[in-house]
């Protein structure tokens, strides 16, 4: 009798327990914990040295963390067979285009003061302001592409649309590559990862491939 309830609790919170510990409010706020961790450093003036590197830095760390956890969940889904993996699929890739948006307003703002010429001065003159551009335009159409609305009225083209993200992650880990002098280890690790995952998809199109002719 114990066995039995005690398995049909177990059964049920098997069931439930993706659902109500990364239920979607939940995750929404941890995604925006290091944006508030952030805000309350520079409140405190508790940024360090040099407060304004150290705010683009770290909104740009997120942005690219944020890119390569959307990017994970597909495969990380098949592999591991947990389908609710999906349903955050989302809202991880827009929390890196907000990242990466207020990295590239930081800099706008307390690198560039705003002035238009500078910007684009620098744009033109530093290869990895150009990389982290470039990457950057590539990714707005695939933010305001995210609805579920766009997705049906893009059919097949949003799947294709949506294969930008490759090329968006190869660029951002470029400029990261291109701007850090001496501790490879974090874009190393990242490296690895995208080169794993870039891998993965190429098996998955080639299978595919057979299996239609
Ligand atoms: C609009 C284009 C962009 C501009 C102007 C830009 C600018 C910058 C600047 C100035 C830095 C160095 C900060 C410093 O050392 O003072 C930086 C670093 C970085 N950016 Fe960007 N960025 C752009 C786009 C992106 C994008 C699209 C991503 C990722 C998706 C990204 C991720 C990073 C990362 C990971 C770093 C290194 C942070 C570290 O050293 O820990 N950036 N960016």
């Amino acid at each position: 009798m114990e066995v039995v309830i005690k398995n049909n609790v177990y059964t049920q919170l098997k069931e439930k327990v993706p659902g109500v510990i990364f239920f979607k409010p939940v995750v929404f706020i941890l995604c925006l914990m290091p944006f508030f961790f952030l805000l309350l450093n520079a409140i405190n003036n508790n940024l360090g040295p040099n407060p304004v590197e150290e705010m683009i830095r770290t909104l740009g760390d997120w942005g690219i963390y944020f890119l390569f956890i959307g990017l994970m969940i597909s495969p990380v889904r098949k592999v591991f067979n947990v389908s609710w993996l999906s349903r955050y699929r989302r809202m991880t890739g827009l929390f890196a285009f907000f990242y990466v948006s207020i990295h590239f307003f930081s800099y706008i703002w307390f690198d560039q003061f705003f002035s238009l010429q500078d910007i684009v001065k620098d744009i033109i003159k530093r290869p990895f302001i150009t990389v982290g551009f470039i990457c950057y335009l590539l990714l707005v159409p695939l933010a305001l592409t995210s609805t579920t609305g766009m997705m049906r009225r893009l059919k097949k083209n949003w799947g294709r649309l949506h294969k930008l993200v490759y090329p968006v992650s190869i660029l951002a880990l470029l400029h990261y590559f291109m701007m850090v002098k001496a501790d490879f280890l974090v874009p190393g690790v990242m490296l690895i990862i995208l080169s794993v995952l870039l891998g993965y998809r190429l098996v998955l199109s080639l299978k595919n491939k057979r299996k239609r002719t």
